[in-house]
């Protein structure tokens, strides 16, 4: 946020955040991923130039000498002020983001704080008109899966998506919790019910995939939920959101790790509009 700025390139900023990094001893516990195009999940190109008007997706960790891993992200306006457009879908992520980490605590599953998340997501998009039709209904039929394509969150620790190379179905499953085989739903990488402990990530997003909404189209898919009239007119260009924080369960609930990364939209304004303190 405070080196971002007109004109730069997408990677110039890539290398401020690995030699930030790199300078603290630490190194990246990811190829980063930092993009105008946040639409595209696991956007490993960086070769754009940043543009005001546009919003600048940033998904970057570091990995401590010791082996421990980050992953946050944050998205955010190139030009320092959200237009109201993208205010108004940034808010409805940054709900999803901070109703999921309220309602973490030992014994839920994590499944369904899923649900609790992409619910608020499409009751969001209910209100800008992009969805239409009874947004339970909605849900069961899988009609997020168009929006966020993703679970929830994943376990972190030694590796980024901790131990999964071990399995996911053994990190993020249980005799108690079985994979769904359910479009979307059976993408979910931790599902299992919480314990105390436990580090993980919450990283709802919101994105509009020209690809995913021109075959959804195509194929007739979702055509009583989705406005697909407005979403051709008004956000085929718009880009995605994730906002991603880490979490520690606790006996009483979770706590966020470390120092705070400017999160609402004000914050983040007054971060990027004061770039010199
Ligand atoms: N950085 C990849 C992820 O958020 O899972
Ligand atoms: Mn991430
Ligand atoms: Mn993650």
């Amino acid at each position: 946020m405070k080196v971002t700025k007109e004109g730069l390139s997408e990677r110039e900023v890539v290398g401020k955040i690995e030699g930030l990094a790199s300078s603290f001893g630490a190194g990246i516990s990811f190829p980063t991923i930092l993009s105008q195009n946040g639409q595209i999940l696991h956007n490993h190109k960086h070769d754009e130039v940043l543009t005001n008007g546009r919003l600048l997706l940033v998904d970057a960790g570091a990995e401590t000498q010791r082996g421990y891993c980050s992953d946050n992200t944050r998205t955010f306006p190139v030009s320092g002020t959200f237009t109201e457009k993208q205010k108004a879908v940034y808010n409805i992520c940054l709900e999803a983001n901070m109703k999921a980490i309220e309602e973490i605590r030992v014994g839920v599953k994590y499944r369904d704080i899923h649900f609790i998340a992409v619910k608020i997501i499409l009751d969001g998009l209910k209100t800008l008109g992009i969805l239409k039709g009874d947004v339970s209904e909605a849900l069961k039929e899988g009609v997020h899966t168009l929006f966020m394509p993703h679970g929830l969150g994943h376990m972190l620790g030694l590796d980024v998506h901790d131990m999964e190379d071990y399995g996911e179905d053994f990190v993020g499953y249980n005799e108690t919790t079985k994979r769904s085989t359910d479009f979307g739903t059976a993408y979910i990488r931790l599902a299992r019910e919480l314990q105390e402990g436990f580090v993980l990530t919450v990283e709802p997003g919101i994105y509009f995939i020209p690809e995913l909404i021109n075959k959804f189209k195509e194929k007739g898919k979702f055509m009583a939920y989705v406005n697909y009239d407005l979403l051709e007119s008004d956000y085929l260009d718009f880009g995605g959101i994730r906002i991603e924080d880490d979490v520690v369960v606790t006996k009483n609930g979770c706590r966020v790790l470390g120092q705070g990364i400017p999160k609402s939209v004000e914050e983040i304004e007054e971060m990027m509009q004061n770039k010199a303190t």
